[in-house]
């Protein structure tokens, strides 16, 4: 687990736009494309909105692939879409073509969301083999990653890599990609910004006892069966680090 501080969320930002570029132009040397999973919520907003802006050339871009952790049960017009956020923050300011966006498709069934997206990355992945190049995830004040929530248990155990999240306290219903595919990411990177995520940091990352509480912290079922796992943070969610 590399554990990486910085200074303001700025900081953070730049950081993972510097990972994104090292893993991308790797991956793209190695074999001849990028896939990226993006998170949601807030946090990676600075992170895409510099991407958007740094200094990739066209033909870097034509080899990416954009691929999403979770989505929202909401159309990708409601401000709540990560997707559309993504649309918003990246996508419509570089040169990608559509076929290079793999969003999960909002649907009112969100098991049929899931079905559907999996057979997708399964026809793009092998099924015990490397998934993403490079997978970014949040943390939630509550321990959750991507839409796995500590209250649900339908997703532990599973052979599914996309299952609907169901968790009532939620206000929408939710499609998440589970630790099954997550795992095989080649590089995960947990951005993290805030003192409101500083308790959930500090018993993942740096109790003691490192809590091993996956039940209680989604977050933890993310361990990379062979790539690298980093997290970035910024000082006030690493305010527990003594
Ligand atoms: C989502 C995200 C989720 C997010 C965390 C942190 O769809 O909400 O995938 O896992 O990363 O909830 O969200 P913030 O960055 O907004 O704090």
């Amino acid at each position: 687990m590399n554990i990486e501080v910085f200074p303001t969320p700025e900081l953070l930002a730049e950081a993972a736009v510097e990972l994104f570029r090292q893993v991308g132009e790797r991956s793209v040397f190695e074999r001849g494309k990028f896939c990226v999973a993006l998170s949601g919520g807030e946090t990676p907003r600075m992170t895409y909105e510099l991407l958007a802006k740094a200094k990739f050339s066209q033909e870097f871009w034509s080899k990416v692939r954009f691929f999403w952790g979770d989505e929202r049960g909401v159309p990708e017009t409601d401000p709540r879409s990560n997707y559309g956020q993504a649309r918003a923050s990246l996508l419509d300011h570089i040169p990608v073509r559509a076929d290079q966006i793999h969003p999960i498709h909002f649907s009112v069934d969100m098991e049929e969301a899931a079905l559907s997206y999996e057979k997708e990355l399964r026809g793009l992945f092998p099924s015990a083999g490397p998934s993403f190049d490079l997978t970014f995830l949040g943390l939630g004040s509550d321990g959750h990653t991507a839409s796995l929530f500590p209250t649900d248990s339908t997703w532990q155990n599973s052979s599914r890599w996309v299952v609907p999240a169901e968790n009532s306290v939620r206000e929408m219903s939710r499609v998440s990609l589970t630790p099954g595919i997550l795992n095989h990411s080649r590089v995960i990177a947990f951005l993290v910004s805030g003192e409101s995520k500083a308790e959930k940091v500090k018993q993942i990352c740096f109790g003691a006892d490192h809590l091993n509480s996956p039940n209680l912290l989604p977050a933890q079922w993310i361990k990379p069966d062979t790539g690298e796992l980093f997290w970035y943070l910024d000082q006030a969610a690493a305010a527990g680090k003594s």
